[in-house]
């Protein structure tokens, strides 16, 4: 096939590029769904480590499709190394070094290097992916960045400069309910404890710490910044990070917003793929469980508890006397060994376990009246758009200032961060579905009553989703103004 000049393509063609871990893959297809249906052609790059995975789960759902096609890149490492959690520096490191080139190399080549004639007009990158910035910069591409986790977490750790040079970090671990001044809008209330886990550091030279900080700067090299979530959730936060990043559109929650938005159209199947396989029996179960009555339980895609700490939540799950629905990825414990026979019994009795959920669903679910999450900001934003209250056990990275905010700023939930015995498991649960429900669901049903007014015709996510694709197309004109014609 002849392949047209620069000239003559006029059509928006984005690539977009997520951070290879399950949470950020998920809310940029739902992005990429989003654009999709405006009418904007998407190459979905993924690593090649990520893309194997996913034809190993879903062989069928890569496939290219009108408007969508998937293409993948080496991050560098070894296709068959494993990439824990905890060595997720190798990972960093590596994408900078070796993903680098590559980029560049597949953006410079006029859409060649995607297999494609079209011409990549603007990049939207992960907000852990800020090479390429530089890329897009050397090529002449426009570039957004997206930030998937919280933008609570986000401004934290722009502000982690001003953080150390007032002395507030690194800290000793011994005074961990001090308060943080250093962090505009959040001094009556964040504590050394509700930083990201990544502040929890002995030296100020932590790769990992420097890696998140330059990386939340980097965004305002960026044309503009998306974040999942809604002026009336994060308003305040919205703010002061305009203050820096003067084109941030806010258009969470993703997935709500996607399906409002597949109610104005046809003929429109959305992408769904997954890491993992579904368990959709679980929903089944659900049915047979009175209203509000079900616990369910998610550390999400990437936590591992210690055997210790698992058997404790069981024994305080199983000591409230609740019914439960509870994710227990193959992975999620470090090692296992015999489960006490009160734990399994109990589980028959008014439990279910699932490899992994359709978590959506679950929370949409009029059995389910809890949620004992890890708080990564997808669960956190799926359970304040269902209107379920949440007590917040965090693991890492934004997990810990989320699950201040859930508790302290907007009141749905209960937040259980540094403690994990099962008294406190029990005493939580039980304040969770009974003594303090009232309280705790009024204010739920207003957040979800607010998300479902953000991502509605004439809402603040809606609009600003619209504003985000005329920012796209306006681009696309810029750089081809002569339309094609
Ligand atoms: C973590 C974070 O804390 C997050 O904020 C950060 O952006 C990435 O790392 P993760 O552990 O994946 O992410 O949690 P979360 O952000 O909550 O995402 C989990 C996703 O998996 C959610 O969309 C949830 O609906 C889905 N999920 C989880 C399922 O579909 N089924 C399950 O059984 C569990």
């Amino acid at each position: 096939m002849k392949r047209r000049t620069a000239m003559e393509k006029a059509s928006p063609h984005v690539l977009i590029f997520p951070f290879p871990l399950h949470g950020h893959i998920n809310s940029m297809l739902i992005l990429a769904d989003l654009l999709c249906l405006a009418g904007i052609h998407v190459t979905f790059l993924n690593t090649d480590h990520t893309h194997h995975r996913l034809l190993r789960s879903n062989p069928d759902l890569l496939v290219d499709r009108p408007g969508l096609r998937f293409r993948s890149i080496s991050d560098g490492l070894p296709l068959d190394q494993p990439r824990p959690i905890d060595r997720i520096t190798d990972l960093f490191v590596s994408l900078r070094s070796a993903t680098k080139p590559l980029l560049r190399a597949m953006l410079a080549g006029s859409g060649g290097g995607l297999g494609s004639d079209d011409p990549v007009t603007c990049v939207v990158a992960d907000g852990l992916l800020s090479f390429a910035i530089d890329v897009a910069d050397e090529v002449g591409i426009p570039i957004f960045i997206f930030r998937t986790a919280s933008p609570c977490s986000f401004w934290t750790f722009f502000c982690g400069p001003a953080l150390a040079a007032g002395g507030e970090i690194p800290f000793e671990e011994d005074d961990m309910d001090r308060l943080i001044i250093g962090v505009p809008g959040m001094e009556a209330f964040l504590r050394r404890r509700d930083l990201p886990s990544l502040f929890r550091v002995k030296e100020l030279s932590d790769l990992n710490l420097q890696f998140i900080l330059t990386e939340a700067q980097d965004a305002t090299r960026a044309s503009c910044v998306i974040l999942n979530t809604f002026e009336d959730l994060d308003g305040p936060i919205l703010s002061h990070i305009r203050a820096h990043c003067p084109t941030t559109y806010a258009i969470g929650p993703l997935d709500a917003l996607l399906k409002c938005r597949l109610t104005e159209s046809n003929d429109f199947t959305p992408t769904s793929i997954s890491l993992r396989t579904e368990d959709r029996t679980c929903l089944t179960w659900l049915n047979s469980q009175p209203d509000k009555s079900v616990l369910y339980i998610s550390f999400g895609s990437a936590a591992v508890a210690t055997q210790e700490q698992l058997l404790e939540f069981w024994h305080g799950v199983v000591n409230s006397q609740t019914r439960f629905l509870w994710v227990m990825r193959p992975d999620v414990v470090d090692r296992m060994g015999q489960i006490p026979a009160e734990l399994r019994e109990a589980t028959d009795e008014r439990g279910r376990l699932v490899g992994w959920a359709p978590q959506v669903d679950v929370l949409a679910h009029s059995a389910v009246g809890g949620f004992l999450t890890h708080c990564g900001w997808n669960s956190t934003l799926e359970s304040v758009s269902a209107g379920v209250p949440m007590i917040c056990w965090p693991f890492f990275v934004d997990q810990q200032t989320n699950s201040r905010y859930v508790e302290e700023v907007w009141k749905v939930g209960l937040d259980m961060k540094d403690r994990c015995d099962r008294r406190t498991v029990e005493m939580m649960i039980r304040e969770l579905m009974e003594g303090k429900r009232e309280e705790l669901v009024k204010s739920t049903a207003r957040f979800a009553d607010l998300a479902k007014r953000s991502v509605s015709q004439g809402g603040s996510s809606y609009m600003s989703f619209e504003k985000l694709v005329e920012n796209i197309r306006s681009m696309c004109q810029r750089a081809h103004p002569d339309g094609g014609k």
